[in-house]
C-alpha cells in the first residue's frame, strides 16, 4: 500500500536545500533581520508579478487583512461583507478592528454570491471581503461594480490564491487591497509565518508600512498608532528563493488538477474553470454524497485527504453567539460543506502517486 500525504513540504525543502542554506546564511551574515533589503526586494519581485505599484511585507495573512481593513479606517461602527466558508481569519480580523462580520452565502463553486451582496448592505457597511477560496477567483466584476456603486472598499482575501488570474489580471490587483498568506502550507510558502499586502493605492501604501512598524513614519516619529506586523528578513529571503518556482509549481497544480477531471468525469462533482479566470489549485475539491465513506476509504488505502473547512465559520461556537447566526442561514454552504472533499495536489505527486488515488476513488465508486 502506498502512503501519499496530503501536503509534502519536505520533498520540496529536500529539492532546495542548497539554495536556501545559501540564502539564509547570506542573511545571518548580514544580520539585518528586521526589514532588511530582501523585504524590500520581495515587496517589489511581488508588486511587480501581481502588476500592482505596490506591496508591502507583513508577518501573516491574517495581519494583511486585518491591517489592510485597519488602513481603510475600518473599525467598530463599520460591517464587512464576507463568506461563510474561509479559514477563520478572515472573519478574525474583522472582528480585531472592532467591525462585525455580516456573512452572504456562496454560489456553488464555493465563492461569494455577488448576487446576495448588495441586500446585505447597510449604513455601515464600509468593505467587501471577497475569498478566492481553493486559488479559484471570486467573480470581481460583478463584486467591484457594487462596491463602486455603495462606495466600499474591496479587500481580496487572496491568501489561497497567489498566481490566480481573472480576465487576465492577477488577484491582489483586482480590489483596493490584495491580502496572501506565506503560511508553510501555501503554494508560495516560508518557513514559518508570513503575508503580504498589494495594492495600487499610494495613500495606503503609507499608512500600511506604518501600520505594520508599530506607526513608525521614519526611525523617531510617529503619527498613528501602529503594530509589530513585519515580514522577517529571513522570511522575505526564503520566499525570494521559492518565488523562482512558483509558477513552476503553479502549472504543476494545474496538470495535476486536469488529470483529475479527465480521470474523474461523471463519477463525482469536479471544480470548473471558464476562460474569464485562471485558477492556481490551491485545494482541488471534488464533491460527493458519499463523502465520508470515501474519505475513510482512501485513507485505508493510504491516501490523505482533508475538508476545507467542516465547520461553517457561522456556526463556530465564538461567531454564532458573538454575531447570532445559526444553522440553515446560509443553505449552499452548509451543504456543500457535507460533500466536499480535497485530494492531494502538490508538487511531490508522480505520475503513479496520481494513477493510484484516481483508480482506488474509481474503484470506490465501481466505476473503473
Ligand atoms: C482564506 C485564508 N485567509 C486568511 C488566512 C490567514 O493566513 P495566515 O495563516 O498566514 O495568517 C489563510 C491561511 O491560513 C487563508 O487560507
Amino acid at each position: 500500500m502506498r502512503n501519499i500525504p496530503y501536503i509534502d513540504l519536505k520533498t520540496q525543502h529536500k529539492l532546495l536545500k542548497d539554495e536556501l542554506i545559501e540564502a539564509f546564511s547570506q542573511v545571518l551574515e548580514n544580520a539585518d533581520f528586521i526589514l532588511g533589503e530582501e523585504v524590500n526586494l520581495l515587496e517589489s519581485k511581488i508588486a511587480d508579478y501581481c502588476g500592482v505599484k505596490y506591496a508591502i511585507g507583513v508577518n501573516s495573512g491574517t495581519d494583511a487583512l486585518f491591517l489592510s481593513l485597519k488602513g481603510c479606517g475600518i473599525g467598530p461602527e463599520n460591517e464587512v461583507i464576507t463568506v461563510p466558508n474561509s479559514f477563520i481569519a478572515t472573519v478574525s480580523s474583522i472582528v480585531a478592528t472592532g467591525a462585525k462580520p455580516v456573512f452572504v452565502d456562496v454560489k456553488k463553486d464555493m465563492n461569494i454570491d455577488p448576487e446576495l451582496v448588495e441586500k446585505n448592505i447597510t449604513k455601515r457597511t464600509k468593505a467587501i471581503i471577497p475569498v478566492h477560496l481553493g486559488g479559484k477567483p471570486a467573480s470581481m466584476d460583478q463584486i467591484i461594480e457594487i462596491a463602486q456603486r455603495y462606495n466600499l472598499f474591496v479587500i481580496e482575501d487572496a491568501a489561497q490564491a497567489i498566481g490566480a488570474e481573472y480576465k487576465g489580471k492577477k488577484v491582489g490587483s483586482l480590489g483596493y487591497a490584495g491580502c496572501f498568506s506565506f503560511h508553510p502550507l501555501k503554494t508560495l510558502n516560508a518557513c514559518g509565518d508570513g503575508g503580504i499586502i498589494t495594492t495600487n493605492d499610494e495613500k495606503l501604501y503609507k499608512v500600511l508600512v506604518q501600520l505594520r512598524n508599530i506607526g513608525l513614519k521614519n526611525r523617531n516619529e510617529v503619527e498613528i498608532w501602529g503594530y509589530n506586523s513585519r515580514l522577517d528578513t529571513i522570511q522575505a529571503a526564503i520566499l525570494l528563493i521559492k518565488m523562482k518556482y512558483l509558477d513552476v509549481w503553479i502549472e504543476k497544480r494545474r496538470k495535476i488538477a486536469k488529470y483529475y477531471i479527465k480521470h474523474l468525469q461523471g463519477i463525482v462533482d469536479l471544480p470548473t474553470e471558464n476562460s474569464d479566470i485562471k485558477s492556481v489549485y490551491y485545494t482541488f475539491v471534488i464533491r460527493t454524497d458519499n463523502r465520508d465513506k470515501l474519505q475513510k476509504y482512501l485513507e485505508k488505502h493510504g491516501v490523505k485527504t482533508k475538508i476545507y473547512y467542516p465547520i461553517p465559520i457561522h456556526l463556530q461556537k465564538i461567531v454564532a453567539k458573538t454575531f447570532d447566526y445559526k444553522k440553515g442561514d446560509f443553505p449552499v454552504c452548509e451543504s456543500l460543506v457535507e460533500k466536499i472533499l480535497s485530494l492531494p495536489i502538490h508538487q511531490g505527486l508522480s505520475d503513479n502517486d496520481l494513477t493510484y488515488i484516481v483508480n482506488r476513488i474509481q474503484d470506490f465508486f465501481g466505476k473503473r
